[in-house]
């Protein structure tokens, strides 16, 4: 029986290995590690690959997130909407400005914003609205942008799980005031630590981004402004510029292998697969089923040799260090269902047709037969 880890670097790390040992050497013989030439050109090729205006390297997509609020003005006293299922970073990069998150529900079929919810939390201490294009799928953003816009809210694009994706022909994360992207390893452009970038039409966010990233600084040594250290490291940028090139081949091969799932379990009882809209273009960072037999179906694939993962266990209005908040039990049920039936199934370039298709038909015969 052949295993199948929940992600594999190796065969994408094989194709590229020769061309990221020589970029790794440069990038070493560099003389400049952090910042410099090597992160001004990835900023200059994923604006490009975007067809954003500017992009800003960050240490994580963490920072992302939170530099891209603090750059929009929030902070203290002001309530930032998100999503109550994602990962924590979201909520946490909130929290940080000293804002509080104010969580809604998911749609259940997108697990993305609720965005008739969104529209009922609007208030005067609105600063902005983070959605998340969760899973690689994107958000509606147009109707987002419709109702944030009249209101004056700012959208700070949570596209951590999302590079590559397509909402209407256009790149996620082009959309809002600023697009959050993570260069965490196991993303679709994942790097080799961590890495985050910013990206943004508007001139003065971006200015403010790059000063916030240098302890506040526009000009060396001159500190006008709060910031902290934020940057990226040249190493990364110049591994991801290899990488860059071939994400529209790697996301083609997620989506080849989403088929491939879809097509043995669409018709399953007892399995919900995820749901692609029209005007999107997923790129399943994660292929997240939902089924009411949560453990006994990640028990039984384990036992075949299958990893599989829980992408969320508990939903964020919940996480301990936000009880401050004091959300209840209830209030976010479709969310708090997710926990316990979502089930992510092996999904990476590189896994094979023969794997897929080993995997999903482990799912089918056990939802069918029990075995
Ligand atoms: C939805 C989401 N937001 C934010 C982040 C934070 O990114 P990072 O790990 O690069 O800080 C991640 C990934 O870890 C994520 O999945």
């Amino acid at each position: 029986m052949t295993k199948v880890p929940f992600i594999d670097f190796k065969v994408t790390y094989n194709e590229i290995r020769e061309d990221l040992l020589k970029a790794a050497t440069e990038a070493l013989d560099s003389n400049q590690y952090i910042l410099g030439p090597a992160v001004e050109r990835l900023e200059k090729e994923v604006a490009s690959y975007l067809n954003s205006k500017f992009c800003v390297g960050v240490a994580s997509g963490s920072d992302a997130l939170y530099l891209s609020l603090l750059a929009l003005g929030a902070g203290p006293g002001d309530e930032v909407i998100t999503t109550a299922f994602s990962f924590y970073a979201t909520a946490g990069s909130i929290t940080r400005t000293g804002a509080k998150p104010v969580f809604v529900d998911i749609e259940p079929d997108l697990f993305n914003l609720n965005l008739t919810q969104v529209k009922e939390r609007l208030n005067g201490r609105t600063r902005a609205v983070v959605p998340v294009h969760l899973f690689g799928n994107p958000c509606d953003m147009g109707a987002l942008r419709d109702i944030c816009a009249p209101a004056g809210v700012r959208i700070v694009e949570d596209t951590a799980q999302a590079f590559g994706a397509t909402w209407r022909g256009k790149q996620v994360g082009t959309f809002g005031d600023a697009g959050c992207f993570s260069f965490f390893p196991t993303k679709n452009l994942g790097g080799f630590g961590d890495g985050g970038m910013v990206a943004t039409d508007q001139e003065a966010v971006y200015a403010k981004l790059r000063a916030l990233r240098a302890h506040g600084s526009r000009k060396k040594y001159i500190h006008e402004e709060f910031g902290v250290n934020s940057r990226l490291d040249a190493f990364q940028a110049t591994l991801l510029s290899v990488k860059l090139k071939h994400i529209d081949r790697w996301n083609d091969q997620r989506r080849a292998i989403a088929e491939i799932y879809r097509d043995i379990l669409h018709n399953v009882p007892g399995v919900v697969i995820p749901t692609e809209s029209p005007e999107a273009r997923h790129v399943y960072h994660l292929y997240s089923i939902r089924t009411s037999r949560q453990d006994a179906l990640q028990a039984h694939l384990k036992s075949a040799q299958i990893d599989s993962a829980v992408y969320y266990p508990l939903a964020l209005p919940f996480q301990p260090n936000l009880a401050d908040l004091n959300y209840q039990k209830g209030g976010f049920p479709v969310s708090e269902r997710m926990c316990s039936e979502i089930l992510s199934l092996p999904l990476f370039p590189g896994l094979d047709r023969d794997r897929a298709v080993r995997v999903a038909e482990c799912v089918r015969d056990f939802m069918t037969h029990g075995a």
